[in-house]
């Protein structure tokens, strides 16, 4: 595996898209949340487009994770930007976890909602407080590296290179 000097096109792309996505996951999360209420109350549940967004949005968020891993293992990602290796530790440990939640939570969402698990619906509720906590600390790290220490961490996500 090669080290290129930037992400690709294709690795920008997917990281905004899958912001966007998951940005919209926490949004528009009353109606599924609200369905999930009637299923476990064994209501009947009639169509509701906001919660095929849920179910479709979360399959993509899973779909275009693989898709940049198997972009990470196939091209490589950028060597990181200059810092401790407290830091490096810290940035990699980051990405992990997001990556895992990236897949784990459509895992999660997807045995409960169609394997009726009810512990699934529960770690599926504990995952996304600990996916909202990373993200924080993800962006507060680029905010820090953009404004703090100036450097290109934010620009190499914006510009295709290598
Ligand atoms: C990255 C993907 C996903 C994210 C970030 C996400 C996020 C969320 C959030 C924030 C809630 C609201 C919980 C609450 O406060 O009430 C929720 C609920 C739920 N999601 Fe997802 N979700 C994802 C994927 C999926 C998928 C693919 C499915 C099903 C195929 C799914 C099924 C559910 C169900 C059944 C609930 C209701 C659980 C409950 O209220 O106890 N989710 N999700
Ligand atoms: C749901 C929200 C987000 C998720 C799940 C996410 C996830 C990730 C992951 C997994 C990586 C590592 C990419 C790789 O090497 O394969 C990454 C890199 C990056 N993300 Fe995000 N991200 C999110 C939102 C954001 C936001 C809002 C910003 C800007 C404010 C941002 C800025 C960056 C930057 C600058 C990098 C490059 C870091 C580096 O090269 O070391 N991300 N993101």
């Amino acid at each position: 595996m090669r080290t290129p000097s930037g992400y690709s096109r294709a690795q920008i792309a997917l990281h905004w898209i899958v912001f966007a996505l998951i940005v919209q996951q926490y949004l528009f999360k009353d109606s599924i949340s609200a369905a999930w209420d009637r299923v476990t109350e064994g209501v009947e549940t009639g169509f509701d487009p906001l919660v095929l967004l849920h179910i479709v949005g979360g399959a993509l968020v899973l779909l275009f994770a693989l898709w940049r891993l198997a972009l990470r293992v196939r091209r490589g990602a950028p060597v990181p930007v200059e810092g401790s290796a407290v830091q490096k530790m810290a940035s990699k440990l980051t990405h992990l976890g997001l990556y895992a939640l990236m897949i784990l939570m459509p895992v999660s969402g997807s045995l409960a909602w169609f394997g009726g698990v009810e512990a699934a619906a529960q770690s599926h509720n504990a995952m996304k407080l600990i996916l909202l906590a990373l993200v924080t600390l993800h962006v507060a790290a680029t905010l820090w590296h953009q404004f703090v220490r100036r450097d290109s961490t934010l620009a190499r996500m914006r510009r295709a290179e290598g």
